[in-house]
């Protein structure tokens, strides 16, 4: 072996990978490098669309990605400046989501790959918020993450590529959901989160009392449909008497008070994994993450943990296409391609092997 080879090898040539991000209500394109560098990261929302609905319409959202897709990829490659010969694979998300916008992404990416001979990498979309923050933090295994979106809330302890525990799932409406439900009560418009917290900033959170489902409960499962059903008899019984700043207040403290709860119940169960105590770190992701009391109240739980806490940048936080494209890179440095034969699952749990929490009804 020459001293180059030696060098080549110690140091192999970073992957490069072109992610597609479609399973909600951004279409989006990335190329991410193993080597952490995001070449380009483009994303486009039809969200102003689905605002004037109160919320996603999976057929208004697949018809956007449709449209929006090739655009998209082609500002991604320009952005990047690099072309096919440099790409070494196409990653797309696979599922959990919304069918229609999955089948979009996942076609378009196989279509690629097939023309352009390179390979196809399906990713599970929750892994790729997953595995974020070690392209933002070259986090190392393992760690705590806390997923709270619109669609998920979950704890996972994330042991590696492929690898998770979940130790905590919602029982039924996710966070950003509640937020977002609220809103819709409140007359605050879509999306929820933003427009609660700001009016929030005017309101008196001990104005009224609101209940802090499973607060204190053994396990780290979430429950937010309790708290919305007695958001919305409050606003029926009290009505005006109450600011809407008020009311958005309350809930606020409410949902904090419950995710930081779980989260020190979930810190407590994972320092039974070895390698997790001897350093422990906190993960957040998704666009609940954005909201600042949510936020300064996981530092607080982690601190008292003795946990790291880390947040990666909100526009990698909330859905995008680097976190694909990075996955893919993960996958890619193992050498695991996907068959071009998977099919796309709506439903995708990481642990496979998780039982369902207490009470009804399973999330992915
Ligand atoms: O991760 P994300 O962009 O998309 C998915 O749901 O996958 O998260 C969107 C959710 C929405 O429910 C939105 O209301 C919530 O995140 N959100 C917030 C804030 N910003 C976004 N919730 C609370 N406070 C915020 N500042
Ligand atoms: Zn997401």
């Amino acid at each position: 072996m020459t001293a180059h080879d030696e060098k080549k090898h110690k140091n192999p040539a970073p992957i490069t990978i072109l992610g597609l991000e479609s399973s909600c209500d951004e279409t989006a394109a990335a190329i991410v490098r193993s080597d952490t560098t995001i070449l380009s990261n483009v994303i486009a929302s039809s969200s102003e669309i689905h605002a004037s609905h109160g919320g996603v319409v999976p057929e208004i959202a697949a018809r956007a990605h449709l449209d929006t897709l090739e655009p998209v990829v082609r500002h991604a490659l320009q952005e990047a400046g690099i072309t096919w010969d440099e790409i070494d694979g196409v990653a797309a998300t696979a599922g959990p989501g919304l069918i229609g916008g999955v089948l979009v992404g996942t076609v378009a990416a196989k279509a690629m790959a097939q023309f352009h001979d390179k390979p196809y990498y399906a990713i599970n979309h929750l892994e790729g918020h997953a595995l974020t923050a070690r392209l933002t933090d070259k986090v190392a295994f393992p760690y705590l993450l806390l997923l709270v979106s619109g669609g998920h809330t979950q704890l996972l302890l994330v042991k590696d590529v492929g690898s998770y525990e979940r130790l905590g799932t919602t029982m039924d409406d996710a966070a950003g959901e509640l937020f977002d439900k609220s809103a819709k009560v409140l007359g605050l418009g879509y999306p929820g989160g933003p427009a609660i917290e700001k009016s929030a900033l005017n309101g008196n959170p001990k104005a009224l009392r609101l209940p802090r489902p499973l607060k204190g409960a053994d396990h780290c499962h979430f429950s937010f449909s309790g708290l919305k059903t007695a958001l919305a008899q409050a606003v029926e019984k009290y009505g005006d008497a109450h600011e809407v700043a008020d009311y958005a207040a309350a809930l606020q403290d409410a949902i904090t008070d419950c995710l930081g709860d779980r989260v020190t119940k979930a810190l407590a169960i994972a320092k039974q994994n070895a390698a997790f105590a001897k350093d422990p770190v906190l993960v957040v992701a998704g666009g609940v993450a954005a909201n600042k009391k949510i936020a300064e109240t996981l530092d607080k739980v982690a601190s008292n943990a003795q946990a790291r806490l880390i947040v990666p940048p909100a526009a990698l936080c909330t859905d995008n296409a680097a976190m694909i494209a990075w996955a893919g890179t993960e996958y890619a440095s193992r050498g695991q391609p996907s068959s071009r034969d998977f099919a796309p699952r709506p439903r995708w749990p990481l642990d496979e092997s998780a039982a369902p929490p207490p009470g009804r009804g399973v999330r992915p």
